[in-house]
């Protein structure tokens, strides 16, 4: 926590003074999101009269028919930054290929990646979801970006946050010296800074898992998830299972906390569930940021080369002792892994 009062806007200027030649003006592109980011608060927090509404086939303020969450959410996102100019393409998990600009707008040099509601099978309980994003450099020369300008090793991203919608609502972010976090305070319609660089324990005793799918996991994955339920007071064992089914819930709750969150490949699901370039990339370089880990069991989440905009990746994330141990687990190497595996 801070005894200062620091807008998100106020944090950000400043990091470009600290580090001029890091942000550049892609720190212009956090602030667009962040606009969003309320935008889609406002509409989040009314989401349980959508269907009260819905049902009378009523529209909203702007006379648009009311609309599906994730698909506004999207919109949204896309009204804001297809007209910053500072932008060359942008890919959103909601659409199949690349969003080039508008043709009315400059053409910039920086792409954005994103996941405009994440956790929305939450929305019609009023659970927590979220919206991620990704913002990397263009690697084509001119003109409208292209899909290879969106297909980059999360490596290369310059920045990657979340927005957490909630009890309260909180932006986190990081373009690669360390997490922040602020909360939204609807009052003034401004991101407060409350968490300036968070650090996650080394490791943690939560893990966060659909374990709904266990029939289907690998015998190490299975191994893993049996060790942390066995008691050892030596270890920490037990673990807590945690499990909201929002990513950016799940991965906030771990990073402050500190644990693991596992989405395995599976019999039927090779890759697993969550997308590469939308989910485990800019979750990796947060978690990396915050003293994290992210692998896809074998190799570092960061170091993976998209091949395809909507492809999946297994993703094991949080404490960095946890993780390596889930990969230990995984390759057959741990102890634990050939332990006779009790009832
Ligand atoms: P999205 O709502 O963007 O499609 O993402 C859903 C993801 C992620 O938020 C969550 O962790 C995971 O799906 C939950 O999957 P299960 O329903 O298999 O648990
Ligand atoms: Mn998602
Ligand atoms: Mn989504």
């Amino acid at each position: 926590m801070t005894d200062r009062f620091v807008t998100l806007s106020q944090f950000v200027l400043q990091q470009e003074r600290d580090h001029p030649e890091a942000s550049g003006e892609f720190t212009g592109v956090l602030l667009d999101i962040a606009l969003a980011a309320k935008m889609i608060n406002a509409a989040v927090i009314r989401a349980g009269l959508v269907d009260v509404l819905g049902a009378t086939g009523a529209t909203n303020v702007q006379g648009e028919r009311v609309q599906k969450l994730d698909v506004f959410a999207h919109d949204t996102i896309m009204k804001v930054l297809g007209s910053t100019g500072q932008l060359a393409v942008v890919a959103s998990e909601e659409d199949e290929g690349i969003v080039p600009m508008p043709d009315d707008a400059p053409i910039g040099k920086y792409v954005v990646n994103f996941d405009p509601l994440d956790g929305s099978s939450n929305i019609d309980a009023n659970v927590n979801i979220g919206t991620i994003f990704s913002i990397l450099p263009r690697i084509s020369r001119k003109g409208h970006g292209t899909v290879e300008d969106c297909l980059q090793a999360g490596r290369r991203q310059l920045c990657a946050g979340y927005v957490l919608y909630g009890t309260t609502t909180m932006l986190v972010y990081t373009t690669g010296d360390g997490v922040h976090g602020f909360t939204y305070e609807p009052g003034i319609g401004e991101f407060l800074l409350s968490h300036p660089n968070i650090h996650t324990p080394a490791r943690g005793r939560i893990y966060s898992a659909n374990e709904g799918n266990y029939a289907r996991w690998s015998t190490g994955m299975k191994r893993y998830v049996d060790w942390l339920k066995q008691e050892s007071r030596a270890t920490g064992r037990p673990y807590s299972g945690r499990y909201v089914g929002s990513l950016v819930a799940d991965f906030h709750r771990n990073l402050l906390y500190g644990g693991i969150y596992l989405y395995p490949g599976d019999g039927r699901n090779p890759d697993g569930k969550l997308r590469l370039l939308y989910e485990c990339a800019p979750l990796a370089f947060i978690a990396e940021q915050a003293g994290g880990a992210a692998s896809n069991g074998e190799r570092r989440i960061m170091d993976l080369a998209p091949g395809s905009l909507h492809q999946r990746s297994p993703l094991f994330l949080g404490s960095p002792e946890d993780v390596k141990e889930c990969e230990a687990f995984l390759a057959g190497t741990h102890e634990g892994a050939n332990e006779e595996r009790r009832g």
